[in-house]
Protein backbone atom coordinates (compact mmCIF):
# COMPACT_ATOMS: atom_id res chain seq x y z
CA UNK A 1 0.00 0.00 0.00
CA UNK A 2 2.56 2.61 0.95
CA UNK A 3 5.05 1.02 -2.08
CA UNK A 4 2.01 1.87 -4.06
CA UNK A 5 1.10 5.27 -3.08
CA UNK A 6 5.12 6.21 -3.44
CA UNK A 7 5.17 4.76 -7.24
CA UNK A 8 2.43 7.21 -7.79
CA UNK A 9 3.53 10.28 -6.17
CA UNK A 10 6.51 9.74 -8.30
CA UNK A 11 4.63 9.29 -11.12
CA UNK A 12 2.38 12.17 -10.50
CA UNK A 13 5.63 14.53 -9.86
CA UNK A 14 6.74 13.11 -13.57
CA UNK A 15 4.23 13.27 -16.15
CA UNK A 16 3.27 16.91 -15.32
CA UNK A 17 7.10 17.00 -15.79
CA UNK A 18 7.55 15.59 -19.11
CA UNK A 19 4.39 16.89 -21.09
CA UNK A 20 5.82 20.41 -19.85
CA UNK A 21 9.01 20.01 -21.24
CA UNK A 22 7.49 18.55 -24.85
CA UNK A 23 5.67 21.17 -25.00
CA UNK A 24 8.11 23.77 -24.46
CA UNK A 25 10.10 22.36 -26.95
CA UNK A 26 7.20 22.38 -29.62
CA UNK A 27 6.99 26.03 -28.26
CA UNK A 28 10.16 27.11 -29.22
CA UNK A 29 10.13 25.01 -32.64
CA UNK A 30 7.36 27.42 -33.64
CA UNK A 31 7.63 30.81 -31.87
CA UNK A 32 11.31 31.75 -33.15
CA UNK A 33 12.50 35.60 -31.54
CA UNK A 34 12.33 38.19 -33.64
CA UNK A 35 15.37 40.14 -32.89
CA UNK A 36 15.98 43.92 -33.76
CA UNK A 37 18.12 44.70 -36.01
CA UNK A 38 21.32 47.06 -36.05
CA UNK A 39 22.76 49.64 -38.69
CA UNK A 40 25.65 47.05 -39.17
CA UNK A 41 23.96 43.72 -39.53
CA UNK A 42 21.61 42.37 -42.42
CA UNK A 43 18.30 42.94 -41.38
CA UNK A 44 16.43 39.41 -42.11
CA UNK A 45 12.70 41.05 -42.77
CA UNK A 46 14.13 43.72 -44.90
CA UNK A 47 17.03 42.35 -46.97
CA UNK A 48 16.53 38.69 -47.03
CA UNK A 49 13.09 37.86 -47.03
CA UNK A 50 11.70 39.68 -49.95
CA UNK A 51 14.46 38.74 -52.06
CA UNK A 52 13.63 35.07 -51.72
CA UNK A 53 9.88 35.92 -51.58
CA UNK A 54 10.03 37.29 -54.95
CA UNK A 55 13.20 35.26 -56.43
CA UNK A 56 12.33 31.88 -55.12
CA UNK A 57 8.54 31.55 -53.22
CA UNK A 58 6.94 32.45 -56.71
CA UNK A 59 3.91 30.22 -57.84
CA UNK A 60 5.17 26.47 -58.99
CA UNK A 61 8.31 26.77 -56.93
CA UNK A 62 8.80 27.66 -53.09
CA UNK A 63 5.63 29.02 -52.44
CA UNK A 64 3.37 27.34 -49.97
CA UNK A 65 1.45 24.63 -51.68
CA UNK A 66 5.38 23.56 -53.25
CA UNK A 67 7.78 20.18 -51.80
CA UNK A 68 10.13 22.98 -50.36
CA UNK A 69 8.07 26.34 -49.27
CA UNK A 70 10.26 29.24 -48.81
CA UNK A 71 7.86 31.93 -47.87
CA UNK A 72 8.51 32.12 -43.53
CA UNK A 73 11.71 32.62 -41.56
CA UNK A 74 11.21 29.18 -40.15
CA UNK A 75 10.68 27.58 -43.70
CA UNK A 76 14.01 29.59 -44.71
CA UNK A 77 15.69 28.69 -41.78
CA UNK A 78 15.47 24.95 -42.65
CA UNK A 79 17.74 24.81 -45.42
CA UNK A 80 20.58 27.14 -43.61
CA UNK A 81 22.70 26.01 -41.07
CA UNK A 82 23.28 29.66 -38.98
CA UNK A 83 27.44 30.62 -38.72
CA UNK A 84 28.22 27.84 -42.20
CA UNK A 85 26.76 29.40 -45.58
CA UNK A 86 29.38 26.83 -47.21
CA UNK A 87 27.09 24.28 -45.83
CA UNK A 88 23.44 25.73 -46.28
CA UNK A 89 21.83 24.39 -49.19
CA UNK A 90 20.03 27.82 -49.49
CA UNK A 91 23.40 29.77 -50.01
CA UNK A 92 25.02 27.18 -52.07
CA UNK A 93 22.45 26.88 -54.99
CA UNK A 94 22.36 30.38 -55.83
CA UNK A 95 26.59 30.72 -55.49
CA UNK A 96 27.54 28.14 -57.44
CA UNK A 97 27.90 27.63 -61.33
CA UNK A 98 25.15 28.86 -64.01
CA UNK A 99 25.29 25.43 -65.55
CA UNK A 100 25.24 23.73 -62.65
CA UNK A 101 21.67 21.22 -62.44
CA UNK A 102 21.28 22.39 -59.08
CA UNK A 103 21.71 26.44 -59.65
CA UNK A 104 18.77 28.36 -58.32
CA UNK A 105 16.73 30.28 -59.58
CA UNK A 106 17.16 28.06 -62.76
CA UNK A 107 16.12 29.54 -66.26
CA UNK A 108 14.19 31.76 -67.37
CA UNK A 109 14.35 33.43 -64.07
CA UNK A 110 17.45 35.65 -63.65
CA UNK A 111 19.88 34.86 -61.42
CA UNK A 112 20.55 36.94 -58.13
CA UNK A 113 22.62 40.06 -57.96
CA UNK A 114 26.32 39.51 -56.11
CA UNK A 115 24.94 42.23 -53.74
CA UNK A 116 21.83 39.44 -52.84
CA UNK A 117 23.64 37.10 -52.61
CA UNK A 118 26.37 38.49 -50.08
CA UNK A 119 23.36 39.86 -47.87
CA UNK A 120 22.27 36.47 -47.67
CA UNK A 121 26.04 34.86 -47.00
CA UNK A 122 26.45 37.84 -44.54
CA UNK A 123 22.74 37.00 -42.91
CA UNK A 124 24.05 33.11 -42.55
CA UNK A 125 27.14 34.55 -41.02
CA UNK A 126 25.70 36.72 -38.31
CA UNK A 127 23.98 33.67 -36.93
CA UNK A 128 20.68 33.82 -39.38
CA UNK A 129 18.35 35.41 -37.03
CA UNK A 130 15.36 36.87 -37.38
CA UNK A 131 16.35 40.66 -37.28
CA UNK A 132 13.64 43.19 -38.40
CA UNK A 133 14.57 46.58 -38.45
CA UNK A 134 13.65 50.22 -37.18
CA UNK A 135 10.71 52.16 -39.63
CA UNK A 136 11.91 55.14 -37.71
CA UNK A 137 15.25 55.90 -39.82
CA UNK A 138 13.28 55.69 -42.96
CA UNK A 139 14.24 58.80 -44.93
CA UNK A 140 11.41 59.25 -48.04
CA UNK A 141 11.87 62.65 -48.08
CA UNK A 142 15.46 62.78 -50.01
CA UNK A 143 14.58 60.06 -52.42
CA UNK A 144 16.54 59.14 -55.57
CA UNK A 145 16.02 56.66 -58.16
CA UNK A 146 18.99 55.54 -57.59
CA UNK A 147 19.50 54.94 -53.56
CA UNK A 148 16.01 55.16 -53.00
CA UNK A 149 13.16 53.30 -56.17
CA UNK A 150 15.83 51.00 -57.23
CA UNK A 151 17.05 48.89 -54.45
CA UNK A 152 13.38 48.11 -53.43
CA UNK A 153 12.42 47.20 -57.19
CA UNK A 154 15.19 44.69 -57.02
CA UNK A 155 14.99 42.92 -53.59
CA UNK A 156 10.82 42.64 -54.21
CA UNK A 157 10.13 43.07 -57.96
CA UNK A 158 12.81 42.07 -60.13
CA UNK A 159 12.58 38.00 -59.44
CA UNK A 160 9.39 37.78 -61.55
CA UNK A 161 9.57 41.17 -63.36
CA UNK A 162 12.83 40.47 -65.48
CA UNK A 163 14.36 37.58 -68.06
CA UNK A 164 12.93 36.38 -71.20
CA UNK A 165 9.36 35.93 -69.53
CA UNK A 166 8.61 38.60 -66.91
CA UNK A 167 5.23 38.23 -65.21
CA UNK A 168 2.58 40.46 -67.28
CA UNK A 169 4.81 40.78 -69.98
CA UNK A 170 6.40 43.58 -67.68
CA UNK A 171 9.83 44.52 -67.13
CA UNK A 172 11.50 46.62 -64.49
CA UNK A 173 14.99 45.98 -64.76
CA UNK A 174 15.84 49.53 -65.25
CA UNK A 175 14.62 53.40 -64.60
CA UNK A 176 12.88 53.87 -68.20
CA UNK A 177 11.26 50.21 -67.56
CA UNK A 178 10.06 51.55 -63.85
CA UNK A 179 9.18 55.14 -64.93
CA UNK A 180 6.91 53.18 -67.66
CA UNK A 181 5.09 51.04 -65.35
CA UNK A 182 4.64 54.07 -63.24
CA UNK A 183 2.28 55.97 -65.99
CA UNK A 184 1.60 53.51 -67.84
CA UNK A 185 0.80 49.73 -65.44
CA UNK A 186 -0.85 51.55 -62.18
CA UNK A 187 2.78 51.04 -60.26
CA UNK A 188 1.65 52.52 -57.51
CA UNK A 189 -1.86 51.37 -57.20
CA UNK A 190 -0.43 47.67 -57.09
CA UNK A 191 1.68 48.18 -54.20
CA UNK A 192 -0.58 49.80 -52.19
CA UNK A 193 -3.45 47.66 -53.27
CA UNK A 194 -5.69 50.12 -53.97
CA UNK A 195 -8.54 51.04 -56.43
CA UNK A 196 -8.87 47.02 -56.74
CA UNK A 197 -5.70 46.57 -58.33
CA UNK A 198 -4.26 43.23 -57.64
CA UNK A 199 -0.83 43.34 -54.91
CA UNK A 200 2.55 43.40 -55.91
CA UNK A 201 4.34 41.86 -54.71
CA UNK A 202 1.76 38.85 -54.20
CA UNK A 203 3.51 37.80 -51.15
CA UNK A 204 2.55 40.83 -48.98
CA UNK A 205 2.91 44.33 -48.84
CA UNK A 206 6.00 46.54 -48.83
CA UNK A 207 7.18 48.50 -45.76
CA UNK A 208 5.40 51.65 -45.32
CA UNK A 209 8.99 53.13 -45.86
CA UNK A 210 9.42 51.78 -48.48
CA UNK A 211 5.71 52.72 -50.79
CA UNK A 212 6.43 56.34 -49.05
CA UNK A 213 9.91 56.50 -50.97
CA UNK A 214 7.94 55.27 -53.93
CA UNK A 215 5.68 57.40 -53.57
CA UNK A 216 7.69 60.56 -53.10
CA UNK A 217 10.15 59.81 -56.30
CA UNK A 218 6.10 58.99 -58.23
CA UNK A 219 5.40 62.62 -56.83
CA UNK A 220 8.69 64.76 -57.38
CA UNK A 221 8.09 63.64 -60.81
CA UNK A 222 9.60 60.11 -61.78
CA UNK A 223 13.45 62.24 -61.89
CA UNK A 224 16.39 60.11 -63.39
CA UNK A 225 19.04 60.85 -60.43
C1 LIG B 1 6.11 36.40 -57.27
C2 LIG B 1 6.04 37.10 -58.53
C3 LIG B 1 5.85 38.59 -58.54
C4 LIG B 1 6.55 39.53 -57.82
C5 LIG B 1 7.66 39.31 -56.79
C6 LIG B 1 6.05 40.82 -58.24
N1 LIG B 1 5.09 40.65 -59.20
FE1 LIG B 1 4.11 42.13 -60.20
N2 LIG B 1 3.00 40.75 -61.20
C7 LIG B 1 3.07 39.39 -61.02
C8 LIG B 1 2.00 38.76 -61.77
C9 LIG B 1 1.73 37.26 -61.81
C10 LIG B 1 1.27 39.78 -62.40
C11 LIG B 1 0.04 39.66 -63.32
C12 LIG B 1 -1.19 39.38 -62.52
C13 LIG B 1 -1.65 40.53 -61.70
O1 LIG B 1 -1.72 41.67 -62.20
O2 LIG B 1 -1.96 40.29 -60.54
C14 LIG B 1 1.93 41.03 -62.03
C15 LIG B 1 1.52 42.28 -62.46
C16 LIG B 1 2.12 43.47 -62.08
C17 LIG B 1 1.72 44.78 -62.58
C18 LIG B 1 0.60 45.05 -63.55
C19 LIG B 1 1.06 44.88 -64.94
C20 LIG B 1 -0.01 45.25 -65.94
O3 LIG B 1 0.34 45.70 -67.00
O4 LIG B 1 -1.19 45.11 -65.61
C21 LIG B 1 2.53 45.69 -61.98
C22 LIG B 1 2.54 47.21 -62.19
C23 LIG B 1 3.44 44.96 -61.12
N3 LIG B 1 3.16 43.61 -61.22
C24 LIG B 1 4.41 45.55 -60.36
C25 LIG B 1 5.18 44.87 -59.42
C26 LIG B 1 6.06 45.54 -58.50
C27 LIG B 1 6.28 47.03 -58.43
C28 LIG B 1 6.63 44.56 -57.75
C29 LIG B 1 7.55 44.72 -56.58
C30 LIG B 1 7.23 45.71 -55.59
C31 LIG B 1 6.11 43.26 -58.22
N4 LIG B 1 5.24 43.51 -59.23
C32 LIG B 1 6.50 42.02 -57.73
C33 LIG B 1 4.02 38.71 -60.28
C34 LIG B 1 4.93 39.31 -59.39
Amino acid sequence: MKKKSVILRIALIMIPGMLLSLSSCRHEAELLPIIPGTNDSICFDSQVLPIIQSNCAKSGCHDGSGEFPLTTYEQILRKVEPGKPNKSSLYKVMNTWQGAPNFMPPSPSQPLSNAQITNIQLWIMEGALHTTCNENDCDSVNVTFTTGVKPIIENNCIGCHSGASPEAGLLLTNYNEVKTAAINNALLDHIQETNWYSLMPPSGKLSVCDIAKINKWISDGLPNN
